[in-house]
This record gives C-alpha cells, structure tokens and sequence, in this order.
C-alpha cells in the first residue's frame, strides 16, 4: 500500500514536472513570435518600393540579424507603433549623413570607433576617407575575415600596397589563430575539456581584429609579435593534451593486453588440470 502511495506521488510529480516545462517551452515559443511581429519596421517596409524594401532582405542575412539588432536598434523609432515608427519624438534619427556614420555604429562599437577616430581614416573623415560601411557594408555586414582588405575594396582611394602591408602583418598571426581553432575542434570530438584555451583563443583572435581600424604597420607587428608568444603557450597546453591522451592509449593497450594474457593462461591451466 505505502509503496503504491509513492509510486502514484512519484509519477503525478513526473506528470506536474512535464506539464510546467511544456508551459514554460510554449510560453517562451509565444514570446519569440511576438517579438518577431513586435518589429512593424519589418512588414511595412517588406512592402515598399525597392529603395526602402532592399534593406530588410539584406539586414535578414546580416550577423545584426543573429544576434537580434533590428531596424530599430540602429535607426531609432517605435517598433511597436506602425503609426508613430518613424516620428522622432520616439527616437527616430533617420539615415545617417556620411560623416555621422562611425558614431552612428559606434554607440555599440565603442572600442572599434575609438580607434577608427585616431587613425589615418579616422582623421579623413568627411574629406574623403571611408566610413565602416564603406568596408562592412550597411545592412549585410557579416562576421569579418581578413578577406575584408582585399584589392576591390581598398584601392578605390589609394594604391592596394599599403592595405597589403597591414594585412601580411596579420595574416600569419591570423592562419595559426585557425589552425589552432582548427586543433581545439578535434580535441572537443573526443570529449576533452577544452574550455579554457578556447577562452583564451576567443580573446586573442578579438584583440588582433580589434586592431585591424588603428592601420599602423609597427604597431600591428608589435602586437602580432605579442599575441604570436601568447599563442605558442596555447600550442604548448595542446601538446600537452596530445601527449597525456597518447600516455593514456598506451595504458590502455596495456591493460587490454595484459588481461587477455591472464585469460589465455587461465585456459591453459584449466585444459592442463
Ligand atoms: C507603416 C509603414 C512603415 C513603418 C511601420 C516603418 N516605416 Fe520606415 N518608411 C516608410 C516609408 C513609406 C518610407 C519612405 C518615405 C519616407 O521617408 O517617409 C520610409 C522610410 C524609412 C527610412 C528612410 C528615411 C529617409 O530619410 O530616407 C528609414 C531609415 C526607415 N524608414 C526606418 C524605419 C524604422 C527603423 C522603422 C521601425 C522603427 C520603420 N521605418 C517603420 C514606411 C514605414
Ligand atoms: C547596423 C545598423 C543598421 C541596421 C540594423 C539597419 N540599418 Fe538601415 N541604414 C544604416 C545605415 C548606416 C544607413 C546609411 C547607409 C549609407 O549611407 O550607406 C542606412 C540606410 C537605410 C535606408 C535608406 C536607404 C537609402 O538608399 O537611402 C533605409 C530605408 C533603411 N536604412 C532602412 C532599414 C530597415 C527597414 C532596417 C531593418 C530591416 C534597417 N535599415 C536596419 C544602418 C542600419
Ligand atoms: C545597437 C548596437 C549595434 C549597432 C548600432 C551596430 N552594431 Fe555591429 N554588432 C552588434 C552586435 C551585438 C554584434 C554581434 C556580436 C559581436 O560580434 O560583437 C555586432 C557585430 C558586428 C560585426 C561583426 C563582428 C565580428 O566579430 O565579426 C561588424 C563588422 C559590425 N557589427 C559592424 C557594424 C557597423 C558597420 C555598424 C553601423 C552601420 C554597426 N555594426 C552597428 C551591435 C551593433
Ligand atoms: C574611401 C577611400 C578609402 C578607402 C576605400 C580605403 N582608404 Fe586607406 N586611406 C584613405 C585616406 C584618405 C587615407 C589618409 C590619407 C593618405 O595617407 O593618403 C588613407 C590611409 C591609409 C593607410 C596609411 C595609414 C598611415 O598612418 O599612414 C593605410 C595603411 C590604409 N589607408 C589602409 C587601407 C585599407 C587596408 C583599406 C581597405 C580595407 C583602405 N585603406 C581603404 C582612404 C581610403
Ligand atoms: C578600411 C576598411 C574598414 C573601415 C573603414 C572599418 N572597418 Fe571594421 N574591420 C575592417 C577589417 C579589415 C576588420 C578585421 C578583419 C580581420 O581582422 O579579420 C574589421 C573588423 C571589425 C570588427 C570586428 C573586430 C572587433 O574589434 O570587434 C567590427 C565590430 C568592426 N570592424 C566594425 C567597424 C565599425 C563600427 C567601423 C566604423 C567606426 C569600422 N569597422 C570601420 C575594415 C574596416
């Protein structure tokens, strides 16, 4: 009777724990589509003539799209109010005149704009010099490679050679900062902690992109050179791993070994006595 009482109390408690974690999966499901709809920049503009309705599909394939940077979170408005969207006493700001746009990226890139403004390009700006959407695009900006200083691009207002200089600066840097990326990946298949060189990659690869807008060769090697020792010690952790999972295969063929043989000799002796 008392262990029927608990199987019935254990299963109408397995019962309540599936009904409030269902609740909770539909609950969360019903707050992300409203969202989506909350957004009334997006249906409206869908509709309009291609000017104003090219951005919305070129946002949708953006990393700002990913990480839930909507219209409004760069344009300012009301995302709630089709009617008063636009008005700018809802925080509209419009479309950004050339020389506003660093700042106008840089409420968020804080880092990025501050070395932009001290730079070479910095200095130029609003007499001739690129904007971040002269290199990132406006609404299709995507997860940045090296690629991004490439000869299209960078020899619209000077001679591609010194864009080269700053890439062969990081370009090394940045190969072994993949193929590191690369190694860390296998290790995870096989189930290692990996958490902490992976942490410590994450900061390396964001402080060499990071330097990419300061465009001053010597300092770019400097910082290479820096980041370059850093990433020998994470090498070193990895071989270290490398050599701690050989130790362990080699015991492992040990102990394998070593118990077929007692079983070998266990029959021997049994068959002899
Ligand atoms: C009900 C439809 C509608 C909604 C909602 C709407 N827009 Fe617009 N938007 C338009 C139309 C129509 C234009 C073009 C004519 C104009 O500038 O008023 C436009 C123009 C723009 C422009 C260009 C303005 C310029 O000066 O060239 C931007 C930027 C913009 N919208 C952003 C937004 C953002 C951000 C939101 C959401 C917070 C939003 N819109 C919501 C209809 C809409
Ligand atoms: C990452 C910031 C960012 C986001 C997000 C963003 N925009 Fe823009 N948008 C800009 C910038 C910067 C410009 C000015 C571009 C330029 O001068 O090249 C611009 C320009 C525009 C224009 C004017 C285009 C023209 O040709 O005059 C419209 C319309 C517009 N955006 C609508 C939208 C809509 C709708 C969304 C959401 C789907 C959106 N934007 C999301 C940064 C953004
Ligand atoms: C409202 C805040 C916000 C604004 C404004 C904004 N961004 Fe972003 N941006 C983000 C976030 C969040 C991410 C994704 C997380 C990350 O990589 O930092 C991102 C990512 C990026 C990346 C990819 C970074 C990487 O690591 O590969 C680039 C490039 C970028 N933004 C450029 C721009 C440009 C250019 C503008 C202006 C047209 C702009 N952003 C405006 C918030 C913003
Ligand atoms: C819209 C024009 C424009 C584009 C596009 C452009 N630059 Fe520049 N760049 C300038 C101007 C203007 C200067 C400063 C004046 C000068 O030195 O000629 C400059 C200077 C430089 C310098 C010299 C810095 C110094 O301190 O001496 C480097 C390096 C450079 N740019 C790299 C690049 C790279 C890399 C790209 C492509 C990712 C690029 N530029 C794209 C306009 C541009
Ligand atoms: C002359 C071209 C050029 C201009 C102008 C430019 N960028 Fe970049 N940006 C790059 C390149 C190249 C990289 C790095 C590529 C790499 O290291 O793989 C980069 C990297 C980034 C990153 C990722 C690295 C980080 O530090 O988070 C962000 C975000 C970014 N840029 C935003 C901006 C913003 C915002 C502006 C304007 C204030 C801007 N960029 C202006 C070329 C440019």
């Amino acid at each position: 009777m008392k262990q029927r009482c608990i199987k019935i109390a254990r299963s109408s408690f397995f019962c309540a724990s599936v009904l409030i974690i269902s609740a909770l999966v539909l609950c969360v499901g019903l707050v992300k589509t409203v969202r989506a709809e909350e957004i009334v920049c997006i249906p409206c503009h869908s509709g309009l003539p291609e000017k104003f309705s090219a951005p919305v599909k070129l946002w949708q394939k953006s990393i700002h799209a990913e990480n839930g940077i909507a219209c409004n979170a760069c344009h300012g408005g009301d995302p709630k109010d089709a009617a008063n969207a636009m008005s700018p006493a809802r925080g509209f700001l419009g479309v950004p005149k050339p020389a506003d746009i660093p700042a106008f990226c840089g409420r968020c890139h804080v880092g990025v704009l501050k070395n932009f403004l001290a730079s070479a390009h910095g200095r130029a700006l609003g007499k001739g010099g690129p904007t971040c959407v002269t290199c990132h695009g406006n609404h299709r900006v995507l997860k940045v490679t090296l690629d991004l200083i490439n000869e299209k691009t960078c020899s619209q207002c000077h001679t591609f050679e010194r864009a080269r200089k700053i890439r062969d600066a990081m370009a090394q840097t940045e190969a072994r900062i993949v193929a590191i990326d690369n190694r860390i990946s296998e290790f995870k298949k096989t189930g290692t902690d990996t958490e902490i060189v992976e942490k410590q990659l994450f900061s390396l690869r964001n402080g060499l992109h990071s330097l990419s807008h300061v465009l001053e060769e010597t300092k770019l090697t400097a910082a290479s050179t820096q980041i370059d020792a850093d990433l020998t010690k994470i090498e070193s952790s990895l071989n270290d791993l490398t050599s701690i999972h050989k130790i362990r295969k080699i015991a492992g063929v040990i102990v394998v070994s070593a118990m077929l043989m007692t079983a070998l000799l266990l029959h021997l002796m049994r068959k002899t006595y």
